[in-house]
């Protein structure tokens, strides 16, 4: 693929120096900050059928908020106001939610609702929503060369529907590492031995920063055995445009995908001055999935139960609830 003069341009603006790329010193800021967010939303959902049969999963009600909306909070809390949603067939519904909706708002005024009126303005409100759609569900990776025309070439954050983080603070932090050191940033957290299998798993070493490693290896949803380590890739990126190129010519991997953790490998072994180093942010924090049932039921009955209007009818619900399913 062509290189652009803009990304060449950028690769003359880290320091002569940079072998040792592991000294952050040595490297300038980068010149392009991260305003943009790519969102994938394309996937069938099929751990929901069939209430998924006809509403797309990222519009699953955490309480009385849609779970995508969540995600774009938290990017806009990260000043990334111009978010890329990659979509599919089915997915109206998230256009829909991100819109106007004149006749329900003329109802809502007609009887001063204000709070409600509020509540339905604001997804629209809240960033500038663009729409690509993937056409073909070939894997995350694939769903990020599809933000292609839209990045272009600067670095942006990947933000997956089913992990909500409690703040954006994380993300904030991984933009910053990003600005510091250049590369790709990647949100990391460490998880039980048994849970490798379900994420991209990456091999670290440390830097002079507590909370940052620089990552050597990865391997998307490893056996145990075959895990570099706990240390699991959650569902935040900052990526170096310079994943485009690597991402068109990596090959279906696990589950016959183009996995984005294959192409973030690539990268990780490149020398930096073409867009190499992946960075590890190590998060300590709050992180709900809502990827399957279980997790789904958990992560509403937390949202919910931080709610004081519903924590003081449901708390005492639930305590009854459990005492009686204990002696049972
Ligand atoms: C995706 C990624 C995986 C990552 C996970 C985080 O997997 O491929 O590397 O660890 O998201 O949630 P998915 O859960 O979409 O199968």
């Amino acid at each position: 693929m062509a290189v652009w003069e803009p990304r060449e341009l950028r690769r003359l603006s880290y320091s002569a120096d940079m072998n040792a790329h592991t000294d952050q010193q040595r490297f300038r800021p980068d010149p392009s900050p991260v305003t943009k967010a790519v969102v994938p939303a394309a996937g069938l959902g099929t751990r929901f059928l069939p209430a998924t049969k006809a509403t797309p999963k990222e519009m699953l009600p955490i309480v009385d908020k849609p779970a995508i909306q969540y995600v774009v909070e938290e990017a806009v809390d990260a000043d990334l106001t111009d978010v890329l949603m990659i979509t599919g067939r089915n997915k109206r519904s998230i256009e829909d939610h991100f819109d106007r909706a004149h006749e329900l708002e003329e109802a809502l005024e007609a009887k001063g609702d204000e709070e409600r009126l509020r509540s339905v303005r604001e997804p629209n409100d809240l960033a500038q929503v663009h729409y690509v759609r993937q056409g073909q569900p070939r894997g995350l990776g694939h769903a990020v060369l599809c933000a292609e025309s839209h990045v272009g070439d600067n670095p942006f954050a990947v933000l997956l529907g089913d992990d909500l983080i409690e703040s954006a603070d994380l993300l904030r932090r991984m933009i910053e590492v990003r600005n510091d050191r250049g590369g790709s940033v990647v949100a990391l957290m460490e998880v039980d031995p048994e849970q490798v299998s379900l994420y991209g798993c990456a091999a670290v070493e440390p830097t002079e920063e507590e909370d940052v490693v620089t990552v050597t290896d990865l391997v998307e949803k490893p056996t145990p055995e075959q895990a570099p380590s706990r240390w699991a890739i959650i569902g935040r990126y900052v990526c170096d445009p310079e994943i485009f190129p690597v991402l068109h010519k990596t090959p279906p991997g696990r589950g016959g995908e183009i996995q984005l953790t294959d192409a973030l490998l690539e990268m990780a072994r490149r020398k930096p001055e073409d867009g190499g180093v992946v960075y590890g942010v190590l998060f300590r924090g709050r992180r709900y999935d809502t990827g399957n049932k279980a997790d789904y039921i958990r992560t509403l009955l937390d949202f919910a139960l931080r709610r004081p209007d519903l924590a003081d009818e449901l708390l005492p619900w639930l305590r009854d609830f459990v005492s009686r399913h204990d002696t049972r």
